[in-house]
């Protein structure tokens, strides 16, 4: 029974397997969080509504514990809701109305003390994955207007402990995804997007522990957002040693009018709690985004070949059939052609929001290229930025009021363009119908939705009266339904999200896109580190990774194709070389790799993930993953840089089962579980830039061997 209802204290609790989670009514009425963490056993384990303490000038109200927290009376944390009604009154006091339960689904109304406003707290159990959705829905039912200028999808109230520490991903393009740990004193730690996507500098995902948490043991509380443009995560430590976590569209610059009738909702957020450490939470994450996120989320993503970084904008008919040649040899499943191939785009000064087929490049449209490269045997995808315009362009000569700006303000332009006003429906239909016509016309079984360029004048000089500042929101809305719309029609095309590499990467984008495109960095030293940030939110499935030259333009730096290889093969494999850069021998060898990833494919994309060795501790990177059925393991290990003729240390792997046997593929050596776990895999690695891919493999008939030694 995922939720439990305890009438006579007018109390609920959300269980999943491992966890409980428990909000009441108080006397008040108003609906408040009792308790997060293991699961309980008896009705008196959980705290009652009315149990929390005063302080001189902080009386009850003023700690409050409110779920939805609405800004009102004596609530000075971070509100979940601010409303300001017609007559001008900023006061919300939300008090309990009714509760409805349908399977693994809690519905929780309110409605204000005074005023014409009801709000349903929404939660949603995921008992597998210990996980609990959270968004809430804000209805006007009154007579007048009223203004939204805050609504957060979920405050997530802590325990009380006198430690906390933050986990929480950060960066800047090239450098997405770096992981940050740090531990919060009292006032507020915001991480947060007012860049009008989900952005390369922060990410929406959390993670607190009270500060013994490790990869594989600890209490973490743990979280992300569905959201990829405006928002932030506010952890709030006071000085009575509480934390609340509040997430949600951002309340910078926002404001929602809420007419009479009209009903806002906001993006789910999600949150959950393990006992057993960053790992588990990480599994929880992955298991439910592919479970419950993804759309295709059973399915295994396959090997692609992209063009960028071969031709850049250099692509022709030519050019790009000598490279879907190579790569059907290498055992590429998806060749992608990537910017160029439309209006007058021969750098990025020029092109978008025109999109036809250039001429010049492809004479006789794309469908020879097509054809070529499914008569070789593989899908056909190609890059799209269908929210830009470059300012030289026929669509914006012809409609220069399509982007986002203010009247006699400049507009500045970001890599040459400028973003489309996705709030507008004439904007919204034009991008639907270039990518819908696209589609239909040509055999296209992948886009890559790319977006290059953060927001800046966010003016929307035609918007109804009031509206202006929801752009914020209805610009993502708008990308979703847009995305929804064509997926709809055309079911069999796969997505990439794109922003100048992992710049829109989070669990919104996540229910359309099958995967991202994790970063324009693909140096395979730097991807250590971006990756193994990305694994703490997101799953390897979803995480692209291409193999590209060397020197990589990132750092000038130098690495064997090998190493390239190993590290790419974490995640869904791709290629981004100039395939005719390559010898016989390097051809021979990266097919190897190709055909190798294939076999261990499922385990990659679709296993349980244990991260061994942070990148940042020593010069040893290890990640693990465990097939789900659990009869092997693939360990990737990662040499940096060996100093002082110092061997490797041994790499210890999680997740086996202790009393069964397992073959090391490589070498034939067997042990058990527990053998491989406690002494761990002693590798050879030496000099710069070595690795190994180790697979440890189930051998049955595990019995015998096990009771004759034990009873010795
Ligand atoms: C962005 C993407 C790249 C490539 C270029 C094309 O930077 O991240 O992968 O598609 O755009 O202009």
């Amino acid at each position: 029974m995922p939720i439990i209802s305890m009438p006579e204290r007018k109390a609920w609790v959300l269980r999943t397997n491992h966890t409980d989670y428990a909000i009441g009514v108080d006397e008040s009425g108003a609906l408040q969080h009792l308790y997060w963490g293991e699961k309980l056993s008896l009705p008196d384990d959980y705290p009652g509504a009315d149990c929390r303490q005063a302080w001189i000038w902080e009386p009850e109200d003023g700690i409050s514990r409110e779920e939805t927290m609405p800004w009102g009376k004596r609530n000075f944390a971070e509100p979940g809701l601010k409303v300001e009604f017609a007559d001008r009154t900023r006061d919300l006091v939300l008090h309990f109305t009714g509760a409805h339960i349908e399977n693994d689904t809690l519905r929780i109304e309110l409605q204000d003390a005074l005023k014409s406003l009801q709000v349903t707290a929404c939660y949603r159990v995921f008992g597998e994955f210990d996980l609990i959705e959270r968004s809430l829905e804000v209805k006007n039912t009154g007579d007048a207007p009223a203004n939204i200028e805050q609504a957060m999808s979920a405050i997530w109230h802590l325990p009380v402990y006198s430690s906390y520490r933050l986990t929480y991903l950060t960066g800047h393009w090239g450098a997405e995804t770096q992981l940050r740990r740090e531990t919060l004193h009292e006032g507020k730690k915001i991480i947060e997007a007012r860049r009008g996507i989900t952005g390369h500098t922060s990410n929406p995902f959390f993670a607190v522990d009270f500060g013994d948490a490790a990869e594989e043991y600890g209490h973490v509380y743990f979280g992300g957002l569905a959201f990829s443009g405006h928002w932030k995560i506010v952890a709030e430590r006071t000085p009575y040693q509480t934390l609340q976590l509040a997430a949600g569209i951002h309340d910078f610059d926002f404001r929602w009018l809420l007419k009479p009738g009209e009903t806002f909702v906001t993006p789910v957020c999600v949150g959950g709690f393990t006992a057993d450490g960053y790992g588990d939470a990480s599994r929880k994450l992955h298991g439910y985004q592919q479970e419950h996120v993804q759309r295709n989320g059973g399915e295994l993503r396959k090997v692609l070949y992209n063009s960028w970084e071969a031709t850049y904008f250099d692509v022709n008919e030519e050019n790009q059939k000598r490279l879907a040649e190579k790569a059907a040899k290498l055992g590429v499943e998806r060749f992608v052609v990537d910017d160029g191939w439309f209006g007058q785009r021969d750098d990025d000064t020029a092109g978008l929001g025109d999109w036809h087929v250039n001429r010049t490049k492809f004479p006789n449209g794309l469908k020879p290229l097509i054809d070529y490269v499914t008569s070789l045997g593989m899908d056909f995808g190609i890059w799209v930025e269908p929210e830009m315009v470059n300012p030289d362009s026929e669509r914006y000569r012809q409609h220069p009021d399509w982007v986002y700006h203010f009247p006699d303000r400049p507009r500045s332009e970001g890599r040459n363009q400028l973003v489309l006003n996705l709030a507008r429906e004439d904007v919204q239909a034009f991008v639907f119908q270039t990518l819908d016509e696209l589609l239909s016309t040509h055999e296209i079984s992948f886009v890559k939705w790319d977006m290059n360029r953060y927001f800046s004048e966010p003016g929307w000089p035609c918007a109804e009266a009031g509206r202006e500042r929801e752009i914020w929101v209805r610009h993502v809305n708008a990308l979703y339904d847009i995305w929804r719309r064509l997926q709809e029609k055309h079911p069999h095309v796969q997505f990439e999200s794109c922003a100048g590499g992992g710049g829109r990467v989070d669990m919104g984008i996540m229910r359309f896109a099958d995967q991202f495109w994790t970063s324009d960095n693909t140096d395979a030293l730097d991807r250590l580190r971006i990756q193994w940030g990305y694994s703490h939110a997101y799953n390897s499935k979803s995480m692209v990774c291409w193999v590209t030259e060397t020197v990589n333009y990132m750092n000038g730096r130098r690495i064997p194709l090998k190493f390239r290889f190993h590290s790419a093969m974490m995640g869904t494999l791709g290629i981004g070389m100039n395939l005719n850069h390559l010898t016989p021998q390097e051809i021979e060898e990266a097919a190897g790799y190709i055909a190798q990833y294939k076999q261990i494919r499922p385990v990659v994309q679709e296993g349980h993930c244990y991260r061994l060795s942070p990148p940042e501790h020593s010069d040893l990177t290890s990640v693990q993953y465990v097939g789900r059925d659990g009869l092997q393991a693939v360990v990737f290990v990662f040499r940096h840089a060996q100093q002082f003729g110092h061997p490797a240390f041994p790499v210890r792997p999680c997740g086996l089962e202790p009393y069964m046997r397992y073959r090391n593929e490589e070498t034939g050596e067997v042990r058990s579980g527990q053998g491989w776990m406690s002494r761990g895999i002693q590798l050879k690695l030496t000099g710069d830039y070595d690795s190994a891919i180790v697979r440890l493999l189930q051998v049955q008939d595990n019995d015998k061997e096990f009771h004759s030694f034990e009873k010795n």
